[in-house]
């Protein structure tokens, strides 16, 4: 069971905020979205004492939050904004993660591209694993402690989620 902080980012309407909040009672778990309307929406279910949410984008980060998260939980934030983004959203996890020991727990939607939704070029947008090795383990320097495609699924994804747990390096000291 994780403790410390937990940041889900672009976390919508809360539904993972309060999951891994009831999981995880020890735990702060703070879910941030660029989107007013979908944190009021948030805001307004019933949410465990310890989930919390805060407007800001994750490409502007307020001081507040970064150098100070013991895990990140990516669900739909890495598929929902512009591919192009992606090395900032690459910057931004660094940001946010404790130094050496933070981690990151990603479910990456892996292969959207017969999605009904992708006929406007999404999003979703896809990725790939050679995409995500390159950015987070070659790239950051992260290395995977686990990962497979998990046998539950948000309907319709079935066989194409990829759960994966990257582990940051510790610093030699
Ligand atoms: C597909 S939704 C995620 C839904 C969430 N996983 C859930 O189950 O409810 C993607 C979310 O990312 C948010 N988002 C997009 N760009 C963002 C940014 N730059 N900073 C913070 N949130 C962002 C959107 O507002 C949206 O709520």
């Amino acid at each position: 069971m994780a403790t410390g902080r937990i940041l889900i980012p672009g976390c919508g309407t809360g539904h993972d905020v309060r999951a891994i909040a009831a999981a995880c009672p020890e735990a702060e778990v703070i879910g941030i979205d660029i989107s007013p309307t979908a944190l009021e929406q948030a805001e307004a279910q019933s949410n465990p004492a310890n989930a919390y949410y805060q407007l800001c984008d994750l490409f502007d980060l307020p001081a507040d939050l970064k150098g100070s998260c013991d895990w990140l939980v990516e669900h739909t934030c890495y598929c929902a904004i512009d591919p192009a983004m992606r090395p900032a959203y690459a910057g931004a996890i660094t940001q946010l993660l404790r130094p050496s020991i933070g981690q990151l727990l990603g479910i990456f939607f892996i292969d959207p591209y017969d999605d009904e939704h992708q006929s406007g070029g999404g999003p979703p947008h896809g990725t790939e694993l050679a995409e995500l090795e390159s950015r987070f383990v070659a790239g950051l320097g992260f290395t995977e402690a686990q990962a497979y495609t998990p046998d539950v699924s948000y309907p319709g994804r079935e066989g194409r989620e990829r759960l994966i747990w990257y582990q940051q390096q510790p610093s030699e000291s």
